[in-house]
């Protein structure tokens, strides 16, 4: 009989039972169900995970452990993994975070408290089942048909979907299609019915896992990172909201391609570099941090980093020189209280030159995308691009000393400033030079160095270098 631990007591029997549909009233509320096998070799224990899905449908209790209950989140990591590994560093600290292949995070945090919304630079967000010792397919794939099984009785009544997804093993999509079909067997040797999503690429795509509700009652996705000669096992628990990131980005009443469009997960990325530490809290809250805490954005443009500040419960103070843009954000803000609606609602814009600007008390923090020069379609001249260079480091450089005046010591920032990326390599501004001179000190992280915080697309000229700063 199984025992259902929850809120610190633990249950067994009906009373166990009695508890599931009363846990399903509650959003995302984690359950422990632990399972004595008295088949086993020995009196083994084995502890299944259990989560309520965030719907609260009947029946949903999910269960999503293959052997042991690590509870640990995993994440699954965007296009330029190092940003959602120095964005997970700078909330949770570097002591709780281990970078798993080119691909992945694991945190040393349960996944209920950690608000998978406002990750810009996560993916796929997951529970971590387990970790084998071997990199060998065949034996992963020995594994899986033989754990699944005893994962079916925690699964509602219906036609479960399955999904798989690998990281960093060179595996071919048939091949992993292959090793859907024996674990459909499986499950249907055991009385279920399941429908496997086919594999186009290794790894489904959010759009895959959201469109055949992998992270849903019925849906398991299962994936497996490649670590060194070991092989992590998690299930995805969340996925990036697409919609919802589209809708915040192209669905705003204006926008302007001049000024640059910053997608909204490197918005999130930016704030959450700029805001540090947080306390994992539960879901159901917001970060305890955030209630009284006004990010500033001195060039905020269309209002990209407000939306997202206002949408994390921070309060948001934007200022930029162009009445344009200082009209595009208010509008754009409105629309975002209508539209979305976010629990935090206390938002300031006005017009104002950064390089002089004296703004208005208090400043918790500064997220920002500067000043980025002129938009290059192709590689400039040499002498056209140390104009623009030495422009843009003007501004900033006079940004910079007029901010530091104004911060209190120890107030964290981060600014997106462009960075030129040349047939060679990257070219800097020159004024990152003279950061501590300018009364800052700048922050290194513990697992990626501060030359991969570079947000840029191949064919794009100008890059964004993503700079944390203290004043000092
Ligand atoms: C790259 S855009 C920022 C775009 C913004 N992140 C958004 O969400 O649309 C830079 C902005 O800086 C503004 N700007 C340029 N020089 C400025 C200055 N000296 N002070 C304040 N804003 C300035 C521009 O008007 C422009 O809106």
């Amino acid at each position: 009989m199984g025992i259902l631990f929850w809120d610190g007591y633990s249950y067994t029997g009906p009373v166990a039972k009695s508890l599931v549909p009363r846990a399903n009233q509650l959003e995302r509320k984690q359950f422990c169900l632990k399972e004595k096998y008295p088949g086993g070799t020995s009196r083994e224990e084995k502890l299944f995970v259990a989560e309520v899905s965030r719907s609260g449908d009947e029946g949903a209790l999910r269960k999503s452990s293959i052997l042991d209950s690590m509870n640990q989140a995993f994440c699954i990591l965007g296009r330029q993994p190092a940003l959602g590994i120095a964005e997970l560093e700078s909330l949770f600290g570097g002591d709780n975070i281990q970078p798993i292949g080119e691909h992945g995070a694991l945190l040393n945090i349960e996944p209920a408290q950690i608000d998978f919304t406002r990750l810009g630079g996560t993916v796929k967000f997951c529970k971590l089942l387990t970790i084998l010792d071997t990199v060998n397919w065949r034996h992963v794939e020995k594994f899986l048909a033989e754990t699944t099984p005893q994962h079916l009785d925690y699964m509602p009544e219906g036609k479960m979907r399955l999904g798989l997804s690998v990281y960093g093993f060179s595996m071919r999509p048939q091949q992993i299609a292959a090793t859907g079909l024996t674990l459909k067997k499986v499950i249907r040797a055991s009385g279920r019915s399941v429908r496997v999503i086919p594999n186009v690429e290794t790894a489904l795509s959010s759009a895959q896992v959201l469109h055949n509700q992998l992270t849903g009652p019925l849906g398991w996705e299962l994936i497996f990172v490649k670590h060194g000669s070991k092989t992590l096992i998690a299930q995805s628990i969340a996925v990036q909201d697409i919609e919802s990131y589209t809708l915040r980005d192209r669905g705003r009443p204006k926008r302007d391609a001049k000024v640059g469009m910053l997608p909204p997960k490197l918005a999130q990325i930016i704030i959450n570099l700029a805001v540090g530490l947080i306390e994992p809290v539960d879901p159901a809250c917001s970060p305890k941090t955030t209630h009284d805490s006004t990010i500033l954005d001195p060039f905020c443009g269309t209002g990209v980093i407000l939306q997202e500040a206002l949408i994390m419960g921070y309060r948001a103070y934007g200022t930029d020189i162009d009445r344009r843009m200082f009209e595009y954000s208010q509008t754009n803000l409105e629309w975002l209280m209508d539209k979305l609606q976010p629990t935090q609602k206390e938002f300031r814009v006005s017009i104002g030159d950064a390089t002089q600007n004296e703004w208005v008390k208090p400043i918790d923090t500064v997220a920002c995308e500067t000043y980025l020069g002129r938009p290059f379609s192709a590689q400039p001249t040499a002498d056209v691009l140390s104009g623009v260079i030495h422009d843009v480091n003007t501004i900033i450089k006079k940004f910079l000393k007029n901010l530091a005046r104004q911060l209190s010591p120890g107030t964290r920032l981060c600014i997106a400033v462009p960075a030129w990326n040349t047939e060679k390599n990257f070219k800097h501004l020159p004024v990152l030079e003279l950061i501590e001179e300018l009364g800052y000190t700048r922050t290194s992280f513990v697992h990626v160095s501060n030359a991969d915080l570079v947000y840029h697309r191949p064919d794009q000229v100008v890059a964004r270098e993503l700079i944390v700063l203290i004043r000092k």
